[in-house]
Formats: structure tokens, C-alpha cells, sequence
């Protein structure tokens, strides 16, 4: 099966939100929420420049990922960093490599952009092989506490060498994603 990752358009959007929704198991009949997050993130100014990718397959899109723009508080330096959130593959497709391609590809052109840091919060057992590293024990604090017992989901990755040794402090999200539901 040959998959092809490409940035997203406008006339991608149900698709991602079908996508998205599966992934995330949101029925048919609740609330969309990881739908509604994506487009919501998608036209909120604050997450400029963000990087919005789908996975194409089959004629159909069959994962997404987006990266939004985050700042680091009192760093006393202007680093450029990004938030990974939400990494999404259609349960049919998943565990063929999907979304690894889909976070590679990412991690690439937001070295590209210029960006020098980014971060997830996510499982710790999946991120750790693209190079993430717990970011509390770098110095990073999440926008929202984040239990002892889950400490490890709140990661960093070093897209600028030198980056993490030189930067701390507090991370604020774009407005949409500052919201302590989603912590
Ligand atoms: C997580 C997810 C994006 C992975 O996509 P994928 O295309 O299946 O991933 P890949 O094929 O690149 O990688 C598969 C590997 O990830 C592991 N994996 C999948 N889901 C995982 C999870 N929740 N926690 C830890 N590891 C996970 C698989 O066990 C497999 O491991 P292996 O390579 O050692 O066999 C996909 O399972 C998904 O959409 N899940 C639901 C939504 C979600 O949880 N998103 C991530 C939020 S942080």
C-alpha cells in the first residue's frame, strides 16, 4: 500500500474529522470533541504557524497530525517551539508505520519552519522512539500540572541541537489548547 503525506487543504477538513473521530473511538452520536479540537485549532490565530499533515491511502485520508505554535515563559529567550496535538490513524490502518511516517514527516518540515523545540503529551512508550524525552526533568513545565503518575506523557523533543540544554520554563499553548480540559 503506498501512502503519501502532504500538507492539508480546506477541502480536507470532514475527512480529517472523520479521521480524527475514529481514532479517538468518538461515536457517531456524542460530541466530537478531538473533531471539534482540530477545527477549532485549525482557524485560531494564536496556533500560527502551525503544521497540519494527512496520510493518503487508498484514495482516502487515513491520518492526520498537527503541530501549533507554543511559547516558552520566562525563557529570556525567544525559542521557537511546537505542541504535537492530535496524531490520529484510522483504526483499520493502524500499526503499519502510519503514523510514525506521519510524526518523521512532521519532525522534518518543522525543522524546516525553523523550529527548534516540540512537545507532546502523549503515550510514553510511543513517542520516545522519534527522540522525545520526558521534558519536566529538562526544565519544562506543561501549561496545566500533570500527575507524578503520568509525568512521563509530558515529553520534549530537541529539533535544534543544544536547544534543551540552554531553555526552561513554563509552556503556554495557543488559546485553544490552553484549556485545562485537555491536560
Ligand atoms: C497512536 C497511533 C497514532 C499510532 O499510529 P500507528 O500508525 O498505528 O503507529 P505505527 O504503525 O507507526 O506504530 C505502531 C507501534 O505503535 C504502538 N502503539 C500504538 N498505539 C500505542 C499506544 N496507545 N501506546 C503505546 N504504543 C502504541 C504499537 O504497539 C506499535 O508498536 P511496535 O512498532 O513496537 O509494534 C494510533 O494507534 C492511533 O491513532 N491511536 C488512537 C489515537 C491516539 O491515541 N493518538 C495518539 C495520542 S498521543
Amino acid at each position: 500500500m503506498q501512502v503519501h503525506i502532504r500538507r492539508s487543504n480546506d477541502t480536507d477538513l470532514q475527512a480529517i474529522c472523520n479521521t480524527v473521530s475514529a481514532a479517538f473511538d468518538e461515536s457517531e452520536h456524542e460530541e466530537k470533541e478531538i473533531a471539534n479540537l482540530v477545527l477549532d485549532l485549525l482557524a485560531d490565530p494564536t496556533t500560527k504557524p502551525f503544521l497540519s499533515l494527512v496520510a493518503f491511502a487508498e484514495e482516502t485520508i487515513v491520518g492526520y497530525i498537527l503541530f501549533t505554535k507554543v511559547h516558552i515563559m520566562n525563557s529570556g529567550q525567544d525559542v521557537s517551539a511546537s505542541i504535537l496535538a492530535p496524531l490520529a490513524v484510522k483504526p483499520v490502518y493502524q500499526n503499519m508505520g502510519i503514523g510514525s511516517l506521519l510524526v518523521n514527516e512532521g519532525i522534518k518540515q518543522l525543522k524546516d519552519m525553523g523550529f527548534e523545540l516540540v512537545f507532546v503529551l502523549g503515550h510514553p512508550t510511543y513517542y520516545p522512539k522519534f527522540g522525545f524525552i520526558p521534558a519536566g526533568k529538562e526544565g519544562f513545565e506543561a501549561p496545566y500540572s500533570i500527575s507524578q503518575e503520568h509525568a512521563d506523557a509530558w515529553m520534549v523533543k530537541e529539533l535544534k541541537p543544544g536547544t534543551i540544554e540552554n531553555t526552561s520554563g513554563k509552556v503556554k499553548c495557543a488559546d485553544t489548547l490552553n484549556e485545562p480540559k485537555y491536560w
